[in-house]
């Protein structure tokens, strides 16, 4: 597991779907309180675990799903991310850190392997949408995301606005073939 600030990144596997499911619902709370109670509506956490465990039991090269440790042993947040149906865009599905270990890097450390992961499976962007009133968009601010788009939705009969961010990934140098032709003809 890669150690950061005394943190500790790695990826998941089925036996956390329980623990990521906490981490969610305890971080929806402290977040959505304030700015869109009425999504709390739908924490669920057997279902949200069952739906994680699912997930994390089909392995699969176009998704990554990361925890982060406090104490050892310990999971005290966690990012989803894949690609999408367009081509070349992965998104940042989910990104939830506990509060009391929110500002220590770990968010910035997540989201920077997912562009790892995302640019080398081939994407070019990695899309993600917030809620225009939570103060994490000044998060993806910071990490250089851009604003795309911002759109009104209903939850549970009231509208929130969401803002579209996305980052582009730099697809690292160029490849240049060797020069075959001197190698291979022998000419002088
Ligand atoms: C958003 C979140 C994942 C960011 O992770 P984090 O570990 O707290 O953030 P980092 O420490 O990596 O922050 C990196 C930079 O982003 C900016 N930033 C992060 N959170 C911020 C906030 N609430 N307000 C203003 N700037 C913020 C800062 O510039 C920060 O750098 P600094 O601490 O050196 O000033 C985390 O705070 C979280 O889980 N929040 C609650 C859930 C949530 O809103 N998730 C996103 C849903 S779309």
């Amino acid at each position: 597991m890669a150690m950061r600030d005394r943190l500790g990144m790695r990826d998941a596997c089925v036996e956390d779907s329980a623990a990521i499911a906490m981490v969610q619902a305890k971080s929806w709370r402290t977040t959505y309180q304030s700015i869109a109670p009425q999504i709390l509506e739908d924490v669920d956490v057997h279902q949200w675990a069952a739906a994680w465990s699912e997930r994390l039991m089909e392995a699969t090269s176009n998704r990554a799903l990361l925890v982060l440790e406090g104490p050892p042993g310990v999971i005290v947040g966690f990012a989803a991310a894949g690609a999408t149906r367009l081509p070349g865009e992965w998104e940042l599905f989910a990104i939830y850190i506990l509060e009391e270990f929110q500002r220590r890097s770990g968010g910035r450390w997540l989201v920077s392997e997912i562009v790892d992961r995302a640019r080398r499976s081939g994407a070019v962007r990695l899309a993600a949408s917030v809620l225009s009133q939570n103060p994490s968009v000044r998060f993806y601010e910071a990490l250089g995301f851009a604003r795309e788009t911002a759109g009104k939705r209903l939850i549970h009969g009231r509208t929130v606005e969401e803002t579209r961010y996305a980052y582009p990934i730099d697809p690292g140098p160029m490849w240049i073939e060797p020069d075959r032709n001197k190698a291979s003809t022998g000419d002088p």
